[in-house]
Formats: C-alpha cells, sequence, structure tokens
C-alpha cells in the first residue's frame, strides 16, 4: 500500500485513542509509524525520528529484537497458540508467573496476568475489594457457632462487604476502564464519564515545585501524610480497601516521592488495615534503574500493577502481583477470586515477556539505567539555562521537563496559552525536527522524555539538543 493510501484510510476509517480525529480533515497528515530500530522509527514517508517516548513509556527493549521475539512467539504459536487461565495452567503462564516473583521484591509471589494497564489497575481494586470479604468470610467461618449465616455474621463483625473505596492521587493517570477511570485522577478524563464507581479520593501529589520555597523536605512529606490520613478518616477507614499510586507518578511530570514519604504511607496503610498497591505500569521493569520502583523506594507494596515493559510492548500483556498475605484467604477450598479475561496469561504473550525478560538479562539492561542516569540527567539539565525551562525533575530514564512563563515568581501558563504552545507550537516543532516526545497539560505544562532503556549519550545528546532548539525557540516567540 502506498503513503497516500494509508493516509486516506487512516482518514477514513481508524479512530485513534486520545486523539482529536478533525485535526485531520483539513490536510493535516496523519502520523503512520511503519519501522523501528533501536531508539528511532520511521514514518510512511521514510522520515526518521528519536523516540523519545519509547512508544508509549513501554518499549523498553527498543525497537530492535522483533526477529528473537518473533521466533518464541512462533514456536509458541508452533506449540500452543492458546489456552486459558480459567481453571488451566500451561507451562508459560507458569514460568513467567515464577519469573516475576523472582524478580518482584519480598513475598510479592502471586500472579494474576490480564491484558494491559488499566486492566491491571481493574483487577487490583476488585481483588482489594474482595479481599476483605474473603478475610472476613475466613475468619467468620472459623469462629462460627450459631447457625447464621455467613454475610450476617461478616456484617456483624464489621467487616467483609463495606471495604470498597480507594484513595489515589490528584493528576495521576491510571487507565481508562470504569474502575480505573475513577482511580484516575484527571478531572478532564473523567468528567464526561461520570458517574464513576465508588468511592474514590484523591489525595495530593509529591509535585514540589509549585510548594512554598522556605518549606522543608520534611515538612513536605509531613503536608503529604496529614493530608493522606486525613482523607482516610473522613472516608472511614473501615470502608477503605486501596490506596492505589505510582512509585514516581507520571502525569504532571515525574513526580518523585520526598524522602520518608513512602515509609509514611506504608504505615498509614498498616495503621488501618488498607492494602498498598504501587502502580508500576510504567516504573517497572528498569524504567526507574530497578526491575521494580517499589524496590528504588522501598515501598513494600501488598499489591503491584503492571504491563508496559513486561513484554516491552511487543505483546499485549499485564499482570497483578500479590503478596502471600493476600492470597492467603483466596486459598481456602471454597474460596476464590470471582474474576478473570479471556486473554490473561495468552501463552504467545507469556513467551513474549519471558524472552523480553531474557534480552533485558542478557544484556544488562537495568544496570545500563542505573549506570547512565546521572549523566542523563546532568545533560537535561543543562535546559535549565532556557527561560522557558523551570524544572527538571525525574529519576532514572523517566522525566519531565517543566515550561513556565516566568522562572522568578514559576508562574504557569493559561489554558488557551498552553493550546498555543503545546498543541500549536511545541508538538509540531518537535515531531518537524524528528523527535517524539509527549507534551502534556494534565498538570502544569510538561515535556515528558522516556526513551527506551537502551539509549546512550549520543541518542541522549540528540534528545537534549532538539529540545534545546525548539523549547529556545518556544521561548522567543512567547515570553
Ligand atoms: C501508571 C499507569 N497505570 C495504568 C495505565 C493504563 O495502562 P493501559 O494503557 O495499558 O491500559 C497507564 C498507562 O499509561 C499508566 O501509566
Amino acid at each position: 500500500m502506498t503513503a497516500a493510501d494509508l493516509q486516506q484510510r487512516a482518514r477514513d476509517h481508524l479512530w485513534m485513542h486520545f486523539t482529536r480525529m478533525g485535526g485531520y480533515g483539513d490536510g493535516q497528515e496523519v502520523p503512520i509509524i511503519v519501522k523501528g530500530d533501536g531508539c528511532y522509527v520511521w514514518d510512511a514517508n521514510g522520515k526518521r525520528y528519536l523516540d523519545a517516548l519509547a512508544g508509549l513509556f513501554s518499549v523498553n527493549i527498543g525497537y530492535g529484537h522483533g526477529e528473537e521475539i518473533g521466533q518464541a512467539a512462533l514456536e509458541q504459536m508452533r506449540e500452543l497458540p492458546f489456552y486459558t487461565n480459567w481453571s488451566y495452567a500451561h507451562p508459560k503462564a507458569i514460568e513467567l508467573a515464577s519469573e516475576l516473583a523472582s524478580l518482584a521484591p519480598g513475598d510479592l509471589n502471586r500472579v494474576f496476568f490480564v491484558s494491559g494497564g488499566s486492566e491491571a489497575v481493574e483487577s487490583a481494586w476488585k481483588l482489594a475489594r474482595q479481599y476483605y470479604a474473603a478475610r472476613g468470610e475466613k475468619r467468620v467461618r472459623h469462629a462460627l457457632r450459631e447457625p447464621e449465616t455467613i454475610h450476617d455474621a461478616i456484617v456483624a463483625a464489621g467487616r467483609g462487604p463495606h471495604r470498597y473505596k480507594a484513595v489515589a492521587r490528584h493528576i495521576a493517570y491510571h487507565g481508562t476502564t470504569m474502575g480505573a477511570l475513577s482511580i484516575n485522577g484527571i478531572p478532564s478524563l473523567r468528567s464526561s464519564f461520570e458517574p464513576l464507581v465508588p468511592e474514590v479520593r484523591h489525595v495530593h501529589n509529591t509535585n514540589r515545585y509549585h510548594r512554598p520555597a522556605e518549606e522543608s523536605e520534611q515538612e513536605f512529606t509531613r503536608f503529604l501524610l496529614d493530608d493522606l490520613e486525613q482523607a482516610i478518616l473522613a472516608m472511614g477507614p473501615e470502608t477503605v480497601c486501596l490506596v492505589h499510586m505510582e512509585p514516581v507518578q507520571n502525569a504532571g511530570g515525574c513526580f518523585t516521592p520526598p524522602a520518608g514519604y513512602w515509609q509514611g504511607v506504608r504505615a498509614i496503610c498498616d495503621a488501618y488495615d488498607i492494602l498498598l498497591s504501587a502502580d508500576e505500569v510504567i516504573t517497572a521493569f528498569g524504567r526507574l534503574g530497578h526491575w521494580f520502583g517499589s524496590e528504588r523506594y522501598d515501598i513494600r507494596p501488598d499489591i503491584v500493577t503492571c504491563a508496559k515493559g513486561l513484554s516491552s510492548s511487543y505483546g499485549p500483556i499485564g499482570a497483578v502481583i500479590a503478596r502471600d498475605e493476600v492470597m492467603e484467604p483466596f486459598l481456602d477450598a471454597t474460596a476464590m477470586y470471582a474474576h478473570g479475561v479471556t486473554f490473561g496469561g495468552h501463552p504467545v504473550m507469556c513467551a513474549i515477556a519471558l524472552k523480553n525478560i531474557e534480552i533485558m538479562k542478557r544484556e544488562r539492561i537495568v544496570e545500563h539505567v542505573r549506570d547512565s542516569e546521572d549523566v542523563f540527567r546532568a545533560k537535561l539539565e543543562t535546559l535549565l539555562d532556557l527561560p522557558i525551562v523551570g524544572d527538571v525533575r525525574g529519576t532514572g530514564f523517566f522525566y519531565a521537563v517543566e515550561l513556565v512563563k516566568d522562572k522568578e515568581t514559576r508562574a504557569t501558563f493559561e489554558d488557551d496559552e498552553c493550546e498555543t504552545l503545546l498543541r500549536g507550537y511545541l508538538s509540531p516543532a518537535l515531531f518537524d525536527a524528528g523527535l517524539i516526545c509527549r507534551q502534556d497539560d494534565r498538570g502544569d505544562p510538561v515535556v515528558q522524555i522516556s526513551p527506551p532503556l537502551v539509549a546512550g549519550e549520543a541518542e541522549m545528546d540528540e534528545i537534549v539538543g532538539i529540545l534545546g532548539d525548539v523549547l529556545g525557540e518556544a521561548a522567543r516567540r512567547l515570553l
């Protein structure tokens, strides 16, 4: 098919996600990506781009491993193209589950497979809801003497079905299915679909850039933890089953946690007997220089959700990983987590994920991120010389550059200025210059940089060079 044919058919038939489709009606080209290698992709016109977003924060090993991963997929296709995890197991799901149990910290030993990140988040919340009911039932069953119904006994014991609420953070993105969307803290994504699933409260995220200058890191941590605890108390702690947060929050621009934050969150969850879930859809599989971001910050979650980097997005697969203690009530003879999806643990996707992990180990990709993150950060920090760059933050291979109108006051751009700056100028200018990264104004305006984890100094220099030129021009136009 020619490039022109592809254009026409894309306009006529393809409905792209989170895309203003009307923007392609007036001769504006649909960007059509046709191939990739390493950190680079090519469009249908043959133009090359450095993909500083790794697809969607997800092609961790880069684009060059199609042959090897394809071979693993082919072998699995020949052997067993599909079987289900509903009541059955198969070797690749078993192998991948045990590999994940060995890579995940602590006793995160039990793996429930799904097809992607939203499904993982959806499943984590459902798991938390059912966990308290299952745990309550188990305790009540052991204690029952009178012929009561189990349900009445659970309610009388004040446990079980009443724990259904979740806590997440403002501006955090956790996916788009109704449960995951309800956990999502981005008002503009939620508003069209309300009423959402009851009941989620959003607490402060760890964005420190706009906090008072005189506030210490310790005071900031205290402020955040007080806010979390107050929210839980206001909701009724006995009704809350889940606190769900990313190790480093992506939306809003790579908010890293202040010292002591995760230890405090863990302590609050323990005090109120609430499950802590780390959303590692982006941060797992090397993005932060560890197999799991939870390791980096010693988060000790009860549940981890992951997807994207699990297969480096060579196939759609996600997972919920639970601690032994979370699994325990479901090991009763008649207990069951009442949840499943047809493609959860698809054998071909498991074979792809296993090969991806094998490549990551062989090529020491996680170590590469840890070894070169300081160099990457130092290069990105040179952008702070530009008048429009207020902050560079993040860690590992996961950064955001916040754009400001005034560096002194840290004043941000108004909505219409964001529209002109991000959509009107930056997006097309960066793309024209051959750089794919994300311009995001779900919080304050940021440019997000999250390249494949195989990026070396040459790619880092190219990213910083293009960003410097384009952001410099943006400053000249706008400030
Ligand atoms: C932290 C986080 N959770 C969940 C999701 C949803 O994942 P998916 O798009 O695979 O459904 C995303 C997607 O970007 C994410 O970043």
